[in-house]
């Protein structure tokens, strides 16, 4: 398929939160204070790029208990793997695509100058990660479960355990910034972010789910986190 005729599904507004959510205050500020302008026409290097292939990835960029202190000691918390597939709403892999991710430490502290939580940071952690998903979309990282952590939103805000992640999938446009929550915690629920998707599946889709089978006896448990991106517009042929 050529670059001129790639088109992507449009995004699902009313599956995905609003960017004014009040419940959710500094949506409030961020959001739009004008229409948004419909762009109908990709940009070519929208649909060209992005190309990861230069990307040259550390041997631990994966690998969150490793990357910050290159081994000379491990982080505290629960060891935890933490992997699923990028695949497009038809169920499509996306291959050698970027997956980022960030996360506070175990104490819920993130390794940023303006996080001035009380809980100490960990000098064996940093808690930034990266990979390139493989030829069946898959993506792993090792590192710690994260903790939850106050905000300042209402009297007594507090975010579930999280990982921030960001894929590109197979355009610029379909770039996707998430979070994978933790099965059974009883904080996402509680959580004015959570409460920004109006749909219990769609909170759903951004928890990742306890999976022993891909545990490590005596090191590891595992957590599976699959990731949708928007999929391509099928391509209709003359005599179909
Ligand atoms: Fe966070």
């Amino acid at each position: 398929m050529s670059h001129d005729n790639k088109r992507f599904v449009a995004r699902d507004r009313d599956w995905h939160p609003p960017a004014y959510a009040p419940g959710y205050k500094t949506s409030v500020p961020r959001s739009p204070q004008q229409a948004l302008v419909s762009m109908q026409q990709p940009t070519v290097s929208e649909l060209t790029g992005p190309d990861f292939s230069h990307l040259r990835m550390g041997p631990h960029d994966n690998d969150l208990l490793m990357n910050f202190s290159q081994g000379e000691g491990l982080p505290q918390g629960e060891r935890i793997i933490m992997h699923g597939r990028v695949v497009d709403q038809f169920g499509k892999p996306v291959p050698h695509t970027l997956v980022e991710m960030w996360q506070a430490n175990a104490g819920g502290r993130y390794r940023h100058k303006k996080d001035a939580y009380l809980a100490p940071l960990d000098p064996h952690f940093g808690g930034v990660g990266r990979c390139l998903t493989d030829d069946q979309g898959g993506y792993r990282f090792r590192t710690i479960k994260p903790g939850p952590y106050p905000w300042p939103n209402d009297v007594n805000s507090w975010r579930p355990a999280h990982i921030h992640v960001s894929v590109t999938g197979p355009s610029i446009s379909t770039r996707l910034i998430t979070q994978m929550y933790f099965e059974g915690d009883p904080l996402i629920p509680l959580c004015p972010i959570v409460h920004t998707l109006s749909d219990p599946e769609a909170v759903d889709t951004m928890i990742g789910r306890l999976d022993m089978a891909h545990s490590k006896p005596m090191d590891c448990l595992a957590y599976r986190f699959d990731i949708v991106v928007r999929g391509e517009l099928q391509t209709y042929f003359e005599n179909q």
